[in-house]
């Protein structure tokens, strides 16, 4: 594995995006634990956007998920299934964009400086393993870009940790 990204922070963040998923095959080590390389993705991502606050995983054990490697400040460490934006993400496996947490009900509110947050399910083989929940400190940070960009590398971990 390379132990380093390099990400050009003029670019859009459709082209950094581009630029992380040509370096994350050699990032990611199908040899190394799990844990390293849910590790090692969450700093990857955190180095390639900088309107991100959060980005972590929650594991899915039973009807709990449970917080799992992250960037950023302490967390909640189990949020039930159907539960805040993970938990719903979760239990519908599909990808949630909120553009203002405070318009979300049911958001759960780790960090008060959170303003908006995308959540992507990690589904491999219809089996749920957990989600990716990513935050911002301003409002309406993510879109579709993100969206795709994010399930694209998402799917690229799975294949390495599976
Ligand atoms: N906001 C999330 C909880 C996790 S923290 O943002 C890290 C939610 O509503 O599920």
């Amino acid at each position: 594995m390379t132990e380093n990204i390099f990400i050009d922070q003029n670019l859009s963040d459709k082209d950094k995006y581009t630029n992380l998923l040509a370096q994350i095959e050699s990032l990611l080590d199908q040899n190394d634990a799990n844990v390293s390389n849910l590790s090692n993705f969450t700093a990857a991502i955190a180095q390639t956007l900088k309107k991100i606050s959060w980005v972590g995983f929650y594991i899915l054990n039973g009807d709990n998920l449970f917080l799992g490697p992250f960037q950023g400040k302490v967390a909640c460490t189990n949020i039930k299934l159907g539960q805040g934006v993970c938990g719903k993400s979760a239990l519908e496996r599909k990808t949630i964009i909120v553009p203002d947490v405070n318009l979300f009900p049911g958001h759960i509110a780790c960090d008060s400086e959170s303003k908006s947050e995308i959540v992507v399910p990690l589904i491999i083989e219809d089996r749920l393993y957990g989600v990716l929940d990513v935050d911002s400190n301003s409002f309406n940070a993510f879109d579709q870009t993100d969206k795709e960009y994010l399930e694209k590398l998402c799917s690229i971990l799975l294949k390495k940790i599976f």
